[in-house]
């Protein structure tokens, strides 16, 4: 916990991860989360080649390092890559190399067995933290010896967890005293401090943070997330072949008929040239009180506020302190 702590706790404002995300998170986007005072991260896909990884590692280290020369007082968050550890991603090992290269301080393993990289990230004194849905694959993550857990509970952006929130923390941390992590329908300050209530550390914010300025995506997408709430999503796997939160505005409007699949999980569709991700867009649960497009830096300010005002709101109002005898005073 205490190389966590050092790496993290004391270069952030408040304990957020700006989570990975396909086709969004961009080295604009992770450089200003870090400026900010949270991590920021972005999935190795998010580049074509080794060489644009190696770019982009280059672009966010440096300006970070920049940063730190020219404000030493400001606190300045690490960045994390996220990877695919699993045998189907052909991408790995050369990948790899380049995070190794650039010793990047914070790797988020999802899927597969993190075990074979854990070990060498350690030696250059970085930290893995491997992003999970079930207690199972959570027991497994800590034998295979990763720093942290990322519990991807249900309501999350992208590929959504199918377990309750409160349930997972609370029977994890029957288990993990270490660094624990919750994904899912997150996007504010109170989000933030009641994870921190249920027993987490940190908060993993993915949706939250594409109606920011920062953010390179469609400008639909994002005006799509101001006017949607709950009504708007649904859960499927007919696009990636695995359960996923999709506004339903983005499917009509990539032209598929919303009725095939409203209602149902799991659909044979023909798409009909149209992608996930680039057409058919992906928000949690939290899309309802998304209600602004702001810089990264405004959105943190906001949130440290909110999460100052939830540490400070009794949980349950009375005259006078709680009793715990029947009779009350
Ligand atoms: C558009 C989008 C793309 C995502 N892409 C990835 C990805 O490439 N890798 C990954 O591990 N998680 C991905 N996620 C999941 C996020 O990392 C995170 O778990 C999730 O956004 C948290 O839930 P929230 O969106 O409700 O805050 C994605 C989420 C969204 C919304």
């Amino acid at each position: 916990m205490k190389k966590v702590e050092e790496l993290l706790n004391e270069n952030m404002r408040l304990p957020i991860i700006c989570a990975p995300m396909f086709l969004v998170s961009s080295p604009n986007l992770v450089i200003s989360a870090c400026k900010s005072g949270i991590v920021g991260s972005f999935p190795a896909f998010n580049t074509r080649t080794q060489a644009a990884l190696n770019e982009w590692l280059t672009t966010i280290a440096s300006a970070l390092e920049a940063e730190k020369r020219e404000n030493p007082a400001t606190k300045v968050a690490p960045f994390a890559v996220n990877m695919v550890v699993h045998s189907s991603n052909k991408r790995l090992a050369a990948d790899f190399d380049v995070v190794k290269k650039h010793k990047v301080p914070f790797v988020i393993t999802s899927q597969g067995n993190p075990q074979p990289i854990v070990d060498e990230v350690h030696q250059w004194g970085g930290i893995v933290f491997h992003d999970v849905i079930t207690v199972a694959h959570a027991r497994k993550a800590i034998e295979a010896g990763v720093d942290g857990l990322i519990l991807v509970a249900a309501g999350a952006g992208g590929h959504a967890g199918e377990v309750n929130p409160v349930a997972l923390v609370r029977e994890v941390r029957e288990f993990w005293k270490g660094p624990l992590v919750l994904a899912g329908a997150i996007n504010d300050g109170y989000g933030v401090r009641a994870t921190e209530v249920l027993g987490a550390n940190y908060s993993y914010m993915g949706t939250r943070f594409i109606a920011t300025k920062e953010a390179e995506v469609d400008p639909d997408y994002k005006s799509m997330l101001l006017e949607s709430d709950l009504r708007d999503l649904v859960l499927t796997d007919t696009f990636t072949g695995v359960k996923c939160n999709f506004l339903k505005p983005s499917i009509a409007r990539a032209g598929i008929d919303l009725a095939m699949i409203d209602g149902k999980e799991s659909v044979d569709l023909d798409l009909g040239g149209s992608n996930a991700w680039k057409d058919m867009w992906s928000a949690g649960h939290g899309v309802s009180g998304i209600h602004s497009v702001e810089p990264i830096s405004h959105l943190i300010d906001r949130l440290i506020n909110e999460y100052n005002q939830a540490a400070q709101t009794p949980i349950f109002t009375h005259a006078s302190p709680i009793n715990s005898t029947r009779t009350g005073g």
